[in-house]
């Protein structure tokens, strides 16, 4: 069992698999992290072939049991929950590789971000807002998208970012840096292109 944040965290959420753009370039990221944390061994979850459960009416009713850490570890319902937020809390990055369905995180992330974004254990709500309760340590996205999803040449809007930078601020991780494959799954020469903006991203990594 891995100690306090000795591993690498990473999520792949695309149904094509290896195949996926997303992954692809999550592997080149995966390589300059292994040179990063030296000595971290990678968790590795594929979400798309092995969705985390929707939280359930068991899940909502135990949530609010208290205490939180004795309740859950003892609760079928948030055995899955604690489980998750587990490799969270091993991690010493996070490594996630998405697609942009509907303008936004596909349905296996946000199942993974329900499990995970849970009040009492990983954030609190207080009368000035919800505060984090996880250390803080660097989140690396991986974002593909058929078209441009970010700048001027963007003909859509882009949910996914707002949305994972506020709901990952939540449970106290801040520190997020997106790498975005805009067009990758169209001709060689688009998908080319965008390998190499988001290359350039990554040189910016250290
Ligand atoms: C259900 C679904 C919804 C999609 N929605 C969007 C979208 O809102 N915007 C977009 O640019 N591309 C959208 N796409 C295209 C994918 O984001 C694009 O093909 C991406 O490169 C796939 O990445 P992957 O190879 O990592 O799976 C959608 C694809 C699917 C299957």
């Amino acid at each position: 069992m891995a100690g306090p944040a000795d591993t690498i965290l990473r999520l792949d959420c695309s149904p094509k698999g290896r195949d996926a753009n997303s992954s692809r370039f999550a592997d080149e990221v995966a390589a300059k992290l292994s040179v990063l944390e030296p000595g971290a061994w990678q968790v590795y979850r594929d979400l798309a072939a092995t969705p985390p459960s929707f939280i359930d009416h068991g899940f909502t009713r135990d949530m609010n049991l208290f205490p939180v850490a004795t309740v859950a570890s003892a609760t079928k319902t948030l055995r899955e929950s604690e489980k998750l937020i587990g490799e969270v809390e091993s991690a010493r990055r996070i490594l996630i590789a998405t697609p942009m369905h509907n303008y936004t995180v596909p349905a296996v992330l946000k199942a993974w971000i329900d499990q995970v974004v849970r009040i009492g254990r990983t954030f609190e709500s207080t009368p000035v807002g919800k505060v984090g309760l996880l250390p803080d340590r660097p989140v690396h996205i991986v974002v593909s998208a058929g078209g441009r999803i970010v700048g001027d040449r963007a003909r859509q809007p882009d949910f996914l970012t707002p949305y994972l930078t506020a709901v990952f601020a939540t449970i106290g991780l801040r520190d997020l840096t997106f790498y975005y494959l805009e067009g990758a799954s169209r001709d060689e020469d688009t998908r080319t292109a965008a390998f190499r903006a988001a290359r350039a991203q990554l040189t910016l990594l250290s």
